[in-house]
């Protein structure tokens, strides 16, 4: 691919869409956005983007759900990258019809515009860790802080695309089947595919709440010496992935190999890097020296008590590997978190004077 090529990102104002676009900007691509965005500080994350790089992303403010809008952006993309979606599993569970309107239906819209297109662009597809159910049936022993597999080979290498599938919660259910018509597409059409499953995902720009992004939820609490509640008892554990190991991990697709066609890989921090939700508030609290007040309410529908990725195919295809430890994660989102924070103070107190005149 050369730098004349056009990447395409659905989501592009996102959490994962605005690191991705950022590290395609810096090598001189010409990048396009698609977003309608819906979530709260995708504008934030746009804005942040244009001044980065002087207006030269394109951004088409559209919903994946508009098949029009869609076929027009593929038209001129030589690889794409899907992630609009609806991210979290309490929405889908309050509105199911439209969770899987932009999470089936959107992607469907993008592999039919791709199939229609003369020159069948790359696609690249992120679905989640959902896609594998609850996992009851691995056997968990209780630990201080953390839940811990029985099976001492498990807990070493993690959960393998060779999981069975198990749809659980609405989401689990939209996001599992857009994988699979991606594979699918992939194979029937001849088109370019791969899915990347993936659980935790934390960075810079990530507009993380209660529902969705909970590494960056908390410490984003902590600093503002707000309360936290934890679903659940807080042992469950989950490897976790820094987003600019994840950008490396996407921009190694640039030129995808017949081996990686049509996969779905696993991706995350991998077993060297778990943690629970009540050590990951420890790591938190000891880097940001504040305590928050916790208080715990009843675990979420389909929320793994243990899930870790088992990351080594990819790694076995391709080479990558995550660098970027869980602290070093979280200190690199404490600066931004508070040097947003900075802004956001700088910024009121330029406007204040004129509020003052009104
Ligand atoms: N962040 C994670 O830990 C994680 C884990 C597993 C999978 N994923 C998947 O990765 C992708 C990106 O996640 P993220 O964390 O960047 O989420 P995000 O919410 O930050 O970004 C999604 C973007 O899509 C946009 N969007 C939502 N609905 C849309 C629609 N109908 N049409 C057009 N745009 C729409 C939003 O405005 C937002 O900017 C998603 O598909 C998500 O399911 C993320």
């Amino acid at each position: 691919m050369s730098h004349q090529s056009r990447i395409l990102i659905t989501g592009g104002a996102g959490f994962i869409g605005t690191n991705l676009a950022a590290s395609y900007l810096r090598d001189g691509y010409r990048v396009t956005l698609l977003d309608n965005l819906s979530r709260p500080g995708a504008i934030r994350n746009l804005e942040w983007l244009q001044g980065q790089f002087h207006g030269s992303a394109r951004f088409i403010q559209a919903d994946v759900t508009d098949g029009r809008a869609v076929r027009d952006a593929v038209m001129d993309a030589d690889s794409i990258y899907h992630f609009a979606a609806q991210v979290a599993v309490t929405t889908s569970l309050v509105d199911p019809l439209g969770d899987h309107r932009v999470n089936a239906e959107g992607t469907l819209n993008v592999l039919e515009a791709i199939r229609s297109s003369p020159h069948k662009p790359a696609l690249v597809y992120t679905s989640t860790n959902k896609v594998y159910g609850s996992l009851n049936e691995i056997r968990l022993s209780k630990r201080s802080s953390r839940y811990e597999p029985d099976d001492q080979e498990l807990a070493a290498s993690g959960i393998s695309e060779q999981q069975r599938l198990d749809f659980h919660s609405p989401y689990g259910c939209s996001k599992g089947s857009a994988d699979q018509y991606v594979i699918d597409y992939g194979r029937c059409f001849n088109l370019s595919t791969v899915v990347f499953r993936m659980s935790c995902i934390c960075g810079p720009h990530q507009q993380g709440t209660e529902d969705q992004g909970w590494v960056a939820h908390f410490i984003r609490r902590i600093l503002a010496s707000e309360p936290i509640t934890i679903y659940g008892d807080g042992r469950q554990v989950r490897d976790v992935l820094y987003v600019g190991d994840l950008v490396r991990a996407f921009r190694l697709l640039e030129r995808p190999s017949a081996a990686v066609q049509h996969c779905a890989f696993n991706i995350g921090g991998g077993p060297q890097q778990t943690i629970s939700v009540l050590e990951l508030l420890d790591v938190v609290c000891s880097l940001a020296q504040h305590q928050p007040v916790i208080s715990f309410a009843s675990a979420r529908v389909g929320d793994q008590l243990w899930y870790v990725s088992d990351h080594s195919r990819y790694t076995k295809l391709t080479g990558w590997q995550p660098a970027i430890t869980i602290t070093e994660s979280v200190r690199h989102m404490i600066s931004w978190l508070t040097s947003e924070a900075a802004q956001d103070v700088h910024e009121t107190a330029e406007r204040e004077p004129e509020c003052a005149l009104l």
